[in-house]
């Protein structure tokens, strides 16, 4: 007789999963806006030095990071939530904030995870189409806030579609939604965001609404996704008491504590990478825009393109593995006839607008 699961596990989606780890060295991988760079030095050596500890459980207060991150960004240490990823955080917002009857709302596409979250709760999802330029559309989202509104998520940039809304723009969202909603603003990105300015720009709107919560990860601009750290600064303690009250205790082993802590102290390299990823973003957007594609104004560390009309997406994915470039279709993302394409190393990027050109029967980039 087969198992018995939970109604819930019927409705959850399930997560499109990278494919192409096994594929060897000769492969371009631009499907998962992972770093192309690999961790500094001192962040290996300093989650080494760890391992021969780890007969304990790791430090479930996780002073260390709390701390440096509270220095860091001027936070007392308990308004940081910290993660397994961002995604932990994530998920554990929705088992502490979401139930049947309740509702979270959010653009669509947005991030692959975010349905998860009423499917796992029984909560209604209303999802908001983005608008034309494919961006938020924030006056759309506000006026689907409803008594039964519990979350709203906006993603800054957005992933798949790489676009981010100024800071003005979301001070006035915010101030339009209700003080018991809480907001997640998911910054994934927001490293690599120009329309953003800087990293500490956005805990101004942290000052003014407590329902606010900066959503953040060392899986991107420092190169730690394999270690899985995320971090969370609140407006309150509540949330990050609520997230830590419905999750185990050891969420976040003792390497990953490590490696996060030694990560921070190295700025200089993160603007570095930062430069090096925007340049490659240009290029690589010029690239496609000069094979007659609409590339959106990205301001996150990966691309996201449309294809010319009549052509077929599951083709050009394939015809982009066959030559090694490893992408995501628009149609796993929510919108079919796009493609997402991560900023690797300039070869690789130079390789993927080649593959793409050539597959668009065009010759090769000279140089
Ligand atoms: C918008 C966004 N939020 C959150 C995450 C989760 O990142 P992690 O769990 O690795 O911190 C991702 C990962 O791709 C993302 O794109």
């Amino acid at each position: 007789m087969p198992l018995e699961f939970a109604a819930r596990t019927r409705r959850i989606p399930v997560y499109p999963l990278a494919a192409g780890y096994d594929l060897g060295a000769d492969v371009a991988m631009l499907a998962s806006n992972e770093s192309c760079f690999a961790p500094h030095p001192a962040v290996v050596e300093a989650a080494a030095r760890v391992l021969g500890g780890v007969n304990r459980y790791p430090d479930p207060s996780y002073a260390p990071l709390r701390r440096a991150l509270a220095d860091r960004y001027g936070i007392p240490p308990g308004r940081i939530a910290l993660g397994n990823g961002s995604c932990d955080i994530l998920l554990a917002a929705g088992e502490a904030l979401l139930e049947p009857g309740a509702e979270v709302v959010y653009a669509w596409p947005a991030f692959s995870v975010y349905p998860h979250l009423a499917a796992a709760s029984g909560a209604r999802a209303i999802e908001v189409p983005l608008d034309d330029e494919d961006r938020h559309d924030l006056d759309a989202i506000a006026t689907e806030i409803t008594v039964a509104t519990r979350l709203v998520m906006v993603c800054n940039p957005n992933n798949p579609t790489s676009t981010a809304l100024s800071l003005d723009e979301i001070d006035a969202f915010l101030r339009r939604v209700p003080g018991h909603v809480c907001v997640i603003l998911d910054e994934a990105y927001c490293e690599f965001a120009l329309t953003l300015g800087d990293t500490y720009a956005s805990l101004e709107l942290l000052r003014r609404h407590p329902n606010l919560v900066l959503l953040r990860t060392f899986s991107k601009v420092y190169g730690l996704a394999g270690m899985r750290v995320g971090y969370a600064l609140c407006g309150s303690e509540d949330f990050r008491v609520a997230v830590d009250q419905v999750r185990q205790p050891f969420f976040l082993n003792s390497a990953a504590q490590a490696a996060a802590v030694e990560a921070l102290r190295h700025q200089d390299e993160v603007e570095r990478r930062v430069t090096e990823t925007i340049a490659g973003r240009l290029e690589m957007a010029d690239g496609v825009r000069a094979l007659d594609m609409w590339v959106a104004e990205s301001d996150a560390n990966f691309i996201w393109l449309h294809l010319p009309d009549g052509v077929e997406e599951a083709a050009v994915i394939e015809g982009l593995k066959a030559r090694g470039v490893l992408v995501r279709a628009g149609a796993a993302l929510g919108r079919e006839g796009s493609m997402r394409v991560t900023v690797g190393t300039a070869p690789e990027n130079e390789r993927f607008v080649d593959a793409l050109g050539g597959l668009m029967g065009l010759p090769p980039m000279a140089g």
